[in-house]
């Protein structure tokens, strides 16, 4: 029967943001525009400070912009309502997992989005069961949250994602508190589940490793260039603002 005209567009479109905090006195976000469409994953790089957690959250409704507009598979999202639905297929990862984690059991934190969603109590488990395992996290079912390091919570946190089977992520630095062989796992996980995505990060490697475009933000806005194009060899080269090392370097 064709798409439904709610269903049109891409899957996520930001248009022209602006946002500046209140009293502050330069705006953060200048008129940013992005589009993410099915299939694609952005990477976001950008030094500390440069507005990549208030992009998120703007994207989610947890702060809104002076102007410019949201829209989620074609549709603006103009009131809280709206937000509400989005944050129900739109999974924020946020850069500190201790924000989205407040269960005492990893259990029942994987639990409570499905929970929320309307599954019942036995099918909100069996999803949260199988989002561990599908991290290799079986096991931690009945570990306490706040005894977790900080590469358990980050993968912990992203299950809490994962269980409300989002048609997009956002991640936002989600390799900070990382050690090389849980980042490299997250460097798998995300290839393997290969969801729509924009992920922010000011580690290089890792959005190359990840991503299918990457851009710069800089000045409030999302900018692109040759330089910041994925890229596999091994000759040395001037990377200007963003210097980076291969893997096998
Ligand atoms: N609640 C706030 N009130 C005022 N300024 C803020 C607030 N949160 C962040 N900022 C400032 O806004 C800028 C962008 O912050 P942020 O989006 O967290 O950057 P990034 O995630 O790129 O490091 C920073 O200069 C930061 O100090
Ligand atoms: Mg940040």
């Amino acid at each position: 029967m064709g798409e439904k005209p709610e269903d049109s567009g891409p899957l996520l479109r930001l248009e022209d943001l602006s946002f500046a905090y209140p009293g502050g006195s330069t705006p953060i976000l200048d008129s940013l525009s992005l589009t993410l469409q099915s299939g694609e994953r952005l990477g976001l790089i950008g030094p500390n400070g440069s507005g990549k957690t208030t992009f998120f959250h703007i994207i989610v409704g947890l702060l809104k912009p002076q102007s410019g507009t949201v829209r989620f598979k074609g549709k603006p999202l103009i009131e809280e309502k709206d937000f509400r639905l989005l944050r129900k297929e739109v999974g924020l990862l946020f850069q500190d997992a201790d924000d989205q984690l407040f269960s005492p059991t990893v259990l029942d934190d994987v639990a409570f989005g499905p929970l929320n969603l309307g599954l019942s109590v036995s099918d909100a488990r069996a999803r949260a069961e199988q989002t561990l395992a599908t991290l290799g996290l079986t096991g931690y079912e009945q570990r306490l949250t706040h005894h977790l390091s900080g590469g358990e919570k980050k993968l912990v946190a992203l299950a809490t994602i994962l269980a409300m089977q989002p048609s997009v992520l956002l991640l936002d630095e989600p390799t900070n508190d990382l050690d090389s062989a849980t980042r490299a796992h997250l460097i798998r996980i995300i290839n393997t589940l290969s969801l729509a995505s924009v992920i922010i990060s000011h580690d290089w490697d890792f959005l190359a490793a990840t991503c299918t475009t990457i851009y710069g933000l800089k000045g409030g806005r999302v900018e692109i260039s040759d330089e910041l194009t994925p890229h596999a060899h091994r000759h040395a080269h001037p990377h200007g603002e963003h210097p980076h090392r291969h893997e096998d370097d």
